[in-house]
């Protein structure tokens, strides 16, 4: 089993691929972190606690950052693509989890996990890079210690989706994005160049319905939301992208993407592309690889494996 810590701003998307992870038993989860981005850090603590409970599951939830780690912005907003609550519109008013989160703090947790199992464990942030670049700027050893993070975020060769060029994750908190890239921590970059391929048609949701089943509808509920914003925001798409959950896919299955090493780093200046992933793509790059870029992926042979895992 792979122990991973999975860091999440839930996010339709993020309580999809929390849910995969806890099905799959290559994967042993430490714990789940929490950081702003698609709602408020207390919110995405709140929905991952409801999602965890829906899967009888008592994992730590670690809340963490709730702004970005040195510059705060105006950030774009999330809620026509997760809803007011981040869940879709499906919590009912003041909807509260059965349990409290944890009292730890995000990048601390981070910190020792990693040192208390050296080498072993892979960090998936799939949310603001938030958290780990606080818990590598507290302690940089961890960048020597962790077997790999595997991160949702960027667009390298592809149009972002919170502007142009940015994808949300990494607009959300550009710089700690470019922190943790220019750390030297080893990284696969699971980013829209793949998770764009990655559609989830409405006739797959149904059968989580069919289930019957109080996690399925719940699953399926979100779910149409996040397709029919998707459709709203791409005419014609005829499914959601499974960004998240592919990140996970990708800790399981390292195959289901085809990865090029690659000089990566987030532009933080540009007017009209702040937070791109700027990736150098000649042939003699100035600088060597910083991590593996997904380009390409099995979508099909990923769609059957995550759908026989979520719900
Ligand atoms: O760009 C997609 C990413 O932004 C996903 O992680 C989604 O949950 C949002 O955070
Ligand atoms: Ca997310």
């Amino acid at each position: 089993m792979k122990p991973i810590i999975l860091d999440v701003d839930t996010g339709i998307d993020d309580a999809l691929a929390i849910s995969y992870a806890v099905n799959s038993p290559e994967l042993e989860l430490l714990g789940v972190t929490t950081c702003f981005g698609n709602v408020t850090v207390q919110e995405a603590t709140r929905n991952t606690l409801l999602v965890l409970e829906h899967l009888d599951s008592s994992l730590p939830v670690i809340p963490g950052a709730a702004k970005p780690f040195f510059v705060s912005r105006v950030k774009a907003s999330a809620v026509h693509i997760h809803g007011r609550d981040g869940m879709g519109n499906t919590l009912s008013d003041g909807k509260l989890p059965k349990r409290e989160a944890s009292s730890q703090y995000a990048p601390q947790f981070i910190i020792d996990q990693v040192r208390s199992r050296p080498h072993q464990v892979t960090i998936i942030t799939v949310a603001a890079m938030t958290n780990l670049a606080l818990a590598i700027m507290q302690a940089p050893d961890i960048v020597n210690l962790v077997d790999n993070v595997i991160v949702m975020g960027g667009a390298v060769t592809r149009a972002g989706n919170a502007t142009p060029h940015a994808e949300a994750n990494i607009y959300a908190d550009p710089e700690a994005a470019d922190y943790v890239f220019a750390s030297g921590i080893p990284i696969t970059l699971v980013g829209l160049d793949v998770t764009m391929e990655t559609l989830l048609p409405k006739k797959d949701v149904e059968v989580w319905r069919d289930k019957q089943t109080t996690l399925g509808d719940l699953m399926a509920d979100m779910t149409d939301f996040y397709i029919d914003a998707y459709e709203d925001f791409y005419p014609g798409i005829g499914g959601c992208g499974l960004h998240d959950p592919l990140a996970v896919g990708v800790a399981i299955h390292p195959d289901f993407v085809t990865t090029s090493p690659m000089h990566v780093r987030v532009d933080l200046e540009g007017f009209h592309t702040l937070g791109r992933t700027v990736g150098d793509l000649r042939s003699k790059p100035a600088n060597q690889p910083n991590m593996q870029v997904c380009l390409q992926v099995d979508a099909d042979r990923f769609l059957k494996h995550f759908l026989s895992r979520v719900v």
